[in-house]
């Protein structure tokens, strides 16, 4: 069952998507070689509960951390752990909340330091898609239309694999509502968009092929062939002529931007060349 949310409603969601937005932009500020991904989850956590609200991810089918930290090739829903980010890591970070009752859930990918070309594209293009697929999350459309622009972006114009274990979702006052949201499927299929569905979309896009695994643990997924794997994800508000983005990307591009110590090969900071 597909819940509309009312316009009251949406507005509270925004300020949940909003405070992981936030949250994201202070983690971004603290990003550099060096940094273990167990202090940035901590971070995570001591920001959500100051800001009012809990971190959703924790404890959710018993998962035992504030956020999900995924290096390299762990796909998603990595551990956060005292191994220590390093120069040429690509890192999503997924963090998730509850602020009055409304679930917030998004998700960036970082790199550090200087990176591959081949991976910088996979960062772009994975982006790109995910606001391709946003483009079409209008009133009147259907799910197949989002999933389509994802997968037509990523797999069929730059060769890489979507993955497709791991699906997008409904958001409310559950994490997880209908309808899933696939980045994988055709044109003019699945459930017709409405006017204040919320959707939480999520391109998990490999450098590689698109088979994945899950390791011991039960939740740290990672791609077969090793390759890197990126994660961007948005909340989203159907519209009738435009989709509204709930989250808000702007304070995290800039922390990064202004991030010495994310700089990649193309954006040597003046006097330093
Ligand atoms: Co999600």
């Amino acid at each position: 069952m597909i819940i509309i949310k009312t316009d009251a409603e949406v507005e509270l969601m925004r300020k949940s998507a909003l405070l992981v937005s936030q949250t994201l932009s202070e983690v971004a500020k603290m990003l550099k070689p060096g940094i273990t991904t167990s202090y940035l989850d901590e971070f995570i956590g001591g920001y959500i509960r100051d800001h009012g609200a809990v971190p959703s991810f924790l404890n959710y089918h018993g998962y035992p951390f504030n956020s999900c930290i995924s290096v390299n090739d762990v796909v998603v829903h990595g551990f956060p752990g005292e191994e220590e980010l390093k120069d040429g890591d690509i890192v999503s970070i997924d963090v998730g909340v509850i602020l009055n009752k409304w679930h917030g859930d998004h998700a960036y990918t970082f790199a550090i330091g200087e990176i591959p070309e081949t991976a910088q594209q996979l960062i772009r293009v994975t982006k790109e898609s995910l606001y391709k697929g946003i483009e079409k999350a209008v009133a009147g459309n259907r799910i197949g239309d989002v999933a389509f622009a994802i997968q037509q972006h990523t797999e069929k114009k730059n060769g890489y694999g979507v993955v497709r274990e791991l699906v997008g979702h409904g958001l409310g006052q559950s994490m997880h509502e209908d309808p899933q949201v696939p980045n994988y499927g055709r044109k003019g299929t699945g459930i017709m968009l409405k006017d204040r569905m919320v959707l939480a979309i999520e391109p998990m896009i490999n450098l590689g092929r698109k088979e994945v695994f899950t390791e011991a643990d039960g939740w740290t997924v990672r791609t077969k062939d090793g390759s890197p794997s990126v994660h961007f994800e948005h909340d989203v508000c159907v519209r009738k002529n435009k989709a509204d983005i709930l989250s808000n990307y702007a304070p995290i591009e800039e922390a990064e931007r202004k991030n010495a110590n994310l700089f990649v090969s193309d954006q040597v900071p003046a006097g330093k060349s």
